[in-house]
């Protein structure tokens, strides 16, 4: 595997100066919550630093180097490509760097859309990519305030801001997204921290 170092050589070349920066701050803040929810702060700082490291790949290489690695994108990825920079950068994670936990390959994979049934890991990631310290949006500092007390609440948080962008926009949502929604509901509501409404 290689170096930490040697790893973000390969991404400050690779990245813009601004993906570079997110990228140290999605490690730094994944890290932070690794400690604060009791992950491993190792794999999820590790996680953070390579989480976008295929998202500057263009449209068609992406296609081409996927095929490469035999993945054929579902129809709903197919339809919005810059969502598979997750399931490449799993891939170049696993060639390039020589990462083979499969967690933290996991949390790569599905940053972007989320899925049923994440790890911890693969929420911390998730979630520091909203609230990384670059992050300046409107309601960040709530946000990252929101985490740091229940972290499923606030992933259902970044998840419905982004849900309701993507009905604004008239973008595809990805069903893995769906699902991970659903999944944080059915979790909440059995703590007692959410209602699901029911049709009666
Ligand atoms: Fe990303
Ligand atoms: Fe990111």
């Amino acid at each position: 595997m290689l170096s930490q170092v040697e790893i973000k050589d390969w991404l400050q070349t690779r990245l813009s100066e601004k993906r570079f920066s997110h990228s140290l701050g999605v490690a730094q803040e994944a890290e932070r919550l690794a400690k604060h929810y009791g992950a491993d702060p190792q794999k999820a700082y590790l996680a953070g630093l390579v989480h976008d490291c295929a998202k500057e790949v263009s449209k068609d290489e992406t296609m081409v180097q996927l095929s490469a690695f035999d993945i054929v994108p579902d129809v709903a990825a197919a339809a919005a490509p810059w969502l598979l920079h997750g399931t490449l950068g799993a891939c170049v994670a696993k060639q390039e760097f020589g990462i083979e936990d499969e967690e933290i390959l996991d949390a790569i994979r599905y940053h972007t859309t989320g899925k049923a049934d994440m790890s911890l890991l693969a929420r911390i990631i998730f979630i520091a990519d909203f609230i990384e310290p670059g992050r300046t949006y409107p309601d960040v500092a709530m946000l990252r305030e929101m985490t740091y007390q229940n972290l499923e609440e606030a992933m259902l948080f970044g998840i419905d801001y982004t849900i309701e962008l993507l009905v604004k926009k008239k973008m595809i949502i990805h069903p893995d997204t769906i699902h991970c929604r659903n999944d944080l509901m059915i979790e909440l509501t059995a703590k007692g921290k959410q209602g699901i409404m029911h049709e009666n």
